[in-house]
């Protein structure tokens, strides 16, 4: 049976996100990180745009008190996978804790979004996950989503999440600056990457060879600065699962 021509540029389009996945993955295993874009990845023309419009506003982002930058809204999930071959199952994880994390001390507990539930989001955090080289892959992990809108500071300074790898995706932004920056963890004044990331571009690393950041918003004149930002982190079975021994397979 022959193909329709939708069919066909369908198939185009699948067989060139997997030859960005295999590039990705590529550099990832041998440089430990690469940059990407959504369309390469086969997202949709309207992707960002209905992030946009489900999280990236007032009733979902929220101030946390003291936060680091202070000026930072954010939300968060966190999604419990499992790999089963090429299949991946993904479900909310029952919670969101994080504890000591960026300098800041103690439980820290931010407003909630369920992002399983929107198909956009579902989408991008199966390619999140689909990203990783198979052979770095756990069988069963989880996966924070940090929903971040900045103002000023994105970062305070050159630092490590202490997870596995790290997915910066810009989802809209106002204004210039916020240069992405990776330097090398064993030697900081080894710059390795340095670039804006505009919105639809994406920056994977593996967290524990660099120290990661980016560089302050500046406003344009009249409309000021903002960026809207999704940062992931593939978490170390330790993270949420240490607490869950019947979840963890190595
Ligand atoms: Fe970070």
């Amino acid at each position: 049976m022959s193909q329709t021509h939708t069919e066909i540029e369908s198939s185009y389009h699948e067989s060139a996100a997997a030859a960005e996945i295999h590039r990705i993955r590529e550099n990832l295993r041998i440089e430990g990180y690469a940059k990407a874009d959504d369309s390469a990845l086969g997202f949709p023309a309207d992707f960002r745009d209905k992030l946009a419009w489900a999280y990236f506003n007032d009733e979902v982002l929220h101030s946390d008190v003291p936060d680091i930058p202070v000026d930072r809204k954010r939300a968060r999930d966190v999604i419990y996978y499992e790999w089963h071959d090429s299949r991946l199952d993904l479900s909310e994880y029952e919670n969101i804790l994080i504890k000591n994390r960026g300098n800041i001390p103690g439980e820290r507990k931010h407003s909630r979004v369920l992002l399983l539930e929107n198909d956009y989001a579902r989408n991008f955090i199966r390619t999140c996950l689909t990203l990783i080289p198979a052979g770095s892959r756990h069988d069963r992990g989880t996966l924070g989503v940090n929903l971040f809108r900045t103002f000023t500071q994105v970062v305070t300074r050159p630092h490590k999440d202490n997870e596995e790898y790290i997915i910066i995706y810009v989802v809209d932004k106002i204004g210039t600056g916020a240069e992405s920056y990776l330097y090398r963890a064993e030697n900081p004044d080894s710059l390795v990457f340095s670039a804006t990331l505009h919105p639809g571009e994406m920056l994977i690393f593996k967290d524990d060879l660099f120290l990661h950041g980016a560089t302050p918003l500046v406003p344009t004149d009249g409309q000021g600065a903002q960026r809207d930002a999704l940062v992931c982190t593939v978490d170390y079975q330790g993270t949420y699962l240490a607490l869950r021994p019947d979840m963890i397979t190595g």
